[in-house]
């Protein structure tokens, strides 16, 4: 392999004994990625380990961020290129309603942390942080434009509506409703075709009102938007801001005349509120794919027919149901709280009647403070469950489970991974660290986990978690890490009883 920056752009990946690789060594970057392999359908955790032992100048590693841009650029572009053009900002691509591969989200992680990496190198402080104070306003007029309704006004003008007619059509002041328009065409969402004439782009079509994101992009912003504007209340509140109680977080401290126990307790008390929060689960669970990497990228085809599977704070189901219409041997048994199994009854009834026909699914309804899921299942699974409580509330939750569990169960805890910024050698667990000089944790490449770690302290006064972090838990509560899979933004860490 020619060791040179363009050899890093053009390297191919190649396989070694302990699995594919990616190697290039340039004298001043040594990048060896070990990717994950998909025999018997099992993704091997991604290691990336990069040795930088003459990348010393700052030169030096704008250079090797350039050589990481170009070269994860290529890869995204390769992707594409699998199955047709590649995308262009103006209209939608084929491959945009299909869930991204992990070669394209490992590409993408590089790609997005080397472009913010670079730009922050590249200019001064204040530039940058006179950007970043009103970072704010693009969520907020992204939710306007979903609740205005203004791509879906735009479906089918590809030349674009003068802006007094979206006007007239949403209802919305015409010369604000410009503005906001071109503040977002500015990142590319929208597009101003002619002088206040606008049009959808890639990035506003997915934003019609029906769409998963659309409702996912309301349901997120709902919850946190007024009690992110009350942090710095909040934490020096000397009640609520030293508080790891879930009836002390920052949403709970905006509705704190409400006498409400938790965000649940919220939501039960808000039956509109409750209904988007269900939906926005599903919603997820399409929009990020977990459904399709948990569906796919596991083995179930190697597991007997009538196999047992136990989804343990389930919510309506959204991620159960792929999984039911992909593995049918696959006995599964959803459980929540007895109103939300109910609206999942429904769902199943209207999405997958055989299932419930077949009796391929049961709803049985658990509190997961008070009780373990039923016994003795072969996978016991919790998505987005373990995030929502703190330390001593998951290890009740485990302790639970650990109770029901039969020497070959596993449990998988499907969560996003957070990783530390500190740079360390991979300790054989799985966990990644990112090529340098990016951050170890891709930094904006992977920013959503740590995103979603504010939402939660705001929401639920509640946390994602380092992996060793959750390990520790697990441990706590009698149970043995196997190993963790990494899906490129979440991951699921595996576990057994411990003997
Ligand atoms: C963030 S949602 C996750 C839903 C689902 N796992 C998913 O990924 O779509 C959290 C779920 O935990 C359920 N939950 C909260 N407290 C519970 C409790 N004490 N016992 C059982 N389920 C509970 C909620 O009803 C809600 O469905």
């Amino acid at each position: 392999m020619r060791c040179n920056r363009e050899a890093i752009a053009t390297a191919k990946f190649g396989v070694t004994d302990s699995g594919p690789t990616f190697g290039c060594h340039c004298g001043r970057l040594l990048v060896l990625m070990q990717l994950g392999d998909f025999q018997s359908g099992y993704i091997r955790p991604i290691v990336l380990t990069t040795i930088m032992s003459q990348m010393k100048t700052p030169r030096a590693k704008l250079d090797a961020l350039l050589a990481l841009l170009n070269s994860a650029a290529q890869d995204a572009i390769a992707e594409y290129e699998r199955t047709g053009d590649v995308p262009s900002k103006e209209s939608s691509h084929p491959r945009d309603s299909q869930h991204p591969t992990i070669a394209l989200k490992n590409a993408l992680r590089v790609l997005e942390g080397a472009c913010d990496q670079l730009c922050t190198t590249l200019a001064p402080p204040t530039h940058i942080l006179l950007s970043r104070r009103y970072l704010h306003y693009e969520p907020a007029c992204i939710r306007f434009a979903i609740k205005a309704k203004v791509a879906d006004v735009l479906v089918g003008q590809p030349d674009g509506l003068p802006v007094a007619e979206i006007a007239m059509k949403t209802g919305i002041e015409q010369g604000k409703l410009a503005r906001i328009l071109r503040f977002l065409a500015s990142k590319h969402c929208f597009r101003e075709v002619r002088r206040d004439v606008f049009a959808n782009s890639r990035l506003s079509l997915p934003l019609v009102s029906s769409s998963s994101l659309a409702l996912l992009f309301i349901m997120s912003t709902s919850l946190s938007f007024g009690a992110v504007s009350q942090i710095h209340a909040y934490l020096t509140d000397p009640e609520y801001g030293p508080s790891l109680a879930a009836e002390k977080s920052a949403f709970m401290y905006t509705v704190r005349d409400e006498g409400l126990k938790d965000l649940f307790d919220y939501m039960k008390h808000h039956p509109e509120e409750e209904q988007l929060f269900a939906s926005g689960m599903v919603a997820l669970s399409e929009v990020t794919g977990d459904s399709a990497s948990l569906t796919n990228d596991f083995p179930w085809d190697t597991m007997a027919p009538r196999s047992t599977f136990c989804d343990i704070g389930s919510g309506v189901g959204g991620i159960c149901l792929e999984l039911a219409k992909a593995h049918s041997h696959l006995k599964l048994t959803l459980q929540d709280q007895p109103h939300i199994l109910d609206k999942a009854r429904n769902l199943w009834s209207r999405e997958l009647p055989e299932a419930l026909d077949e009796q391929r699914v049961d709803f049985v309804p658990i509190d997961f403070f008070k009780e373990g899921p039923v016994k003795d299942q072969d996978i016991y699974y919790m998505r987005q469950i373990v995030h929502d409580w703190s330390d001593d509330l998951v290890k009740v939750i485990l302790r639970h489970i650990r109770g029901s569990m039969k020497p070959e169960s596993r449990l998988l805890i499907h969560d996003y991974i957070l990783h530390a910024l500190h740079r360390h050698e991979p300790n054989g667990s799985g966990e990644i660290a990112a090529p340098e000089p990016l951050l170890p944790n891709f930094g904006a490449g992977n920013i959503r986990p740590y995103c979603q770690d504010m939402n939660l302290m705001m929401v639920l006064n509640a946390k994602e978690r380092l992996l060793d972090e959750v390990k520790a838990l697990g441990t706590e509560a009698g149970l043995e890490f196997v190993k963790v899979w990494d899906l490129a933004e979440c991951g699921i860490v595996e576990f057994k009883v411990a003997a």
